[in-house]
């Protein structure tokens, strides 16, 4: 078997002379709340173009259930919701990063609320609710529990209404378009229209997270980790790959999706019973089900090995139903559909892959390290979140990173005038044959793998089986050329589950998210610090 070492630069064979060509000022990859609210700032500036994967809305934002954590309640200020970040980031915070995103919040959402966003109010006053590590009252939501939803559409409405705005849906990016260190645009893929080569002054990364590598995630399919690959293989740099965040509670029924139930839960009183029915989170930790969450989620996986089951349960049912199905609609309709009343019945759930807390790194503008690429929201690295992340925090970061980054961008290009140059680009890829390949195998045994091996417990011995599989799974995928998303997101898969793995075989201690059996420890010694990854030069 040969050794794999690094990916090649392009996924596929292209030629621009005979290629389709597009051309806009910025172009944003991702639809969900950074890359729309980016597309809506830069479109003060130029023509922008919004391409996606799937239909427009099919993203995590549009599943997140809790809300946005926001200073915004009379009592709560600035400085305690960044004392909370901080604290729970484990030392690893970019407090000034923090501090920013933090500050920018309310403005971001009350622009959010003239555009039409309909956040739950009492009296005309908005809700507030907690969750775990947050010491106040500071979560708004939207329709009980279809915050993200809410959010959304209503970034789709103001994107749609814009003139200056184009949007591809079900177009697939294979790769960015680079030269000496400067982004020129992207190269993608739509299964009537072909492959085109779009030329644009400004890119915004902005395609979300990696959730599917592993078997158990909340992320829906399309959270593939394609922007962290096309980064990586363009030479960016990924910075905090090891701290992936699980959520502690996902609904467990075998054979059923893995749908969230959300921190908020927790937050109105909801209380975690083991199979014996036993509450068990206050022995854990002082905040008990409100405790952050990776101590959440370590608990029950602690339960689940003790009482030798596949799950823990969340009851409510001390909490009246007319509240509750007011409160939960979303959540009581999916339990429904499986014979369970949240009122009456107890809810099996489990931890799961939730959120990737590294990425592309990013200055406070949301510029990367190769010039006139941006990134923002999940798939972007800003620092704020440390070795853990806070509930609710990743909206607040998506709704204003995607405004830094698509203002940045605007404003770049009317600094710099008539500067788009398309070039001949080509790459010939001369892969070996594929017809031997079970590409849905290798899917599902890298997940079976990344959960078992790099999931919510890892140690020395599981990681370095999982890096030697998912190499040895590269080393005979990576090579070939294949004409489709199915083919694409497997190499974006294989390529950033090498990335965690080797990220958390390198940070030898435990840290938020990041808990290694072998190094049980925080190590401020040796690991205050944070890992990088680059693509080394071939
Ligand atoms: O539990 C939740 O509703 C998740 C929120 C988040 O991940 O920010």
């Amino acid at each position: 078997m040969k050794k794999y070492t690094e990916p090649k630069r392009y996924l596929i064979s292209f030629d621009s002379r005979t290629s389709s060509h597009v051309f806009t000022d910025i172009l944003v990859i991702g639809s969900g709340v950074a890359g729309l609210s980016a597309a809506i700032q830069a479109a003060k500036h130029g023509s922008v173009l919004v391409v996606t994967k799937d239909k427009i809305d099919e993203n995590n934002t549009a599943y997140a259930q809790g809300g946005v954590a926001v200073v915004l309640s009379t009592g709560d200020t600035i400085a305690k919701h960044i004392k909370d970040t901080v604290d729970a980031g484990q030392g690893l915070c970019d407090t000034a990063m923090v501090k920013n995103i933090i500050s920018e919040g309310p403005q971001r959402v009350n622009e959010l609320i003239e555009w039409g966003a309909a956040f739950d109010t009492e009296n005309n006053h908005l809700i507030f609710t907690k969750e775990g590590g947050h010491q106040f009252h500071r979560i708004i939501r939207a329709k009980g529990d279809s915050t993200g939803k809410e959010i959304e559409h209503t970034l789709i409405r103001t994107v749609k209404r814009n003139k200056n705005i184009k949007i591809f849906e079900y177009t697939f990016t294979t790769d960015l378009i680079t030269k000496d260190g400067v982004c020129h645009g992207a190269i993608a893929w739509h299964a009537k229209k072909g492959y085109m080569l779009i030329w644009a002054k400004r890119t915004i990364l902005a395609t979300g997270g990696c959730g599917q590598v592993y078997r158990e995630t909340t992320n829906p399919d399309v959270a593939t980790g394609d922007g962290l690959a096309m980064a990586y293989r363009a030479g960016v740099t990924l910075q905090d790959m090891e701290f992936v965040q699980f959520h502690p509670t996902t609904l467990y029924i075998a054979g059923a999706v893995r749908f969230l139930i959300t921190e908020t839960v927790r937050g109105e009183g909801g209380i975690l019973r083991n199979k014996r029915g036993k509450r068990f989170m206050p022995a854990y930790h002082p905040q008990a089900e409100l405790a952050p969450r990776d101590v959440v989620s370590q608990s029950i996986l602690k339960e689940m090995q003790k009482t030798d089951h596949t799950h823990v349960y969340i009851d409510i049912r001390h909490i009246p139903k007319e509240r509750l199905y007011a409160r939960f609609p979303r959540i009581r309709e999916i339990c429904a559909s499986f014979g369970i009343d949240i009122a009456k019945d107890l809810i099996p759930v489990r931890p799961s892959a939730h959120y990737m807390i590294g990425g592309i790194k990013v200055d406070r503008f949301s510029r990367t390290i190769i010039k006139q690429l941006y990134a923002c929201g999940e798939v972007a690295c800003t620092g704020m979140h440390g070795a853990n992340r806070l509930g609710s925090n990743s909206l607040l970061e998506g709704l204003v990173t995607g405004y830094n980054a698509g203002a940045d961008a605007g404003k770049s290009i009317q600094k710099a005038q008539g500067e788009l140059i398309p070039y001949t680009v080509q790459e010939f890829m001369g892969g070996s044959k594929i017809s031997w390949l079970d590409l849905n195998d290798i899917g599902n045994s890298l997940k079976s793998l990344m959960w078992r091996d790099a999931g919510i417990e890892r140690d020395e011995r599981h990681l370095l089986e999982a890096e030697e599989m998912v190499e040895m799974w590269c080393s005979y995928v990576m090579d070939k050329e294949f004409s489709n998303p199915t083919g694409w997101e497997l190499q974006n898969m294989l390529l950033v589950s090498r990335l965690i793995v080797i990220s958390a075989r390198e940070r030898k201690e435990s840290r938020g998210v990041h808990h290694r059996n072998d190094y049980p420890n925080t190590d401020n010694i040796h690991w205050k610090k944070h890992i990088m990854v680059k693509k080394s030069k071939s």
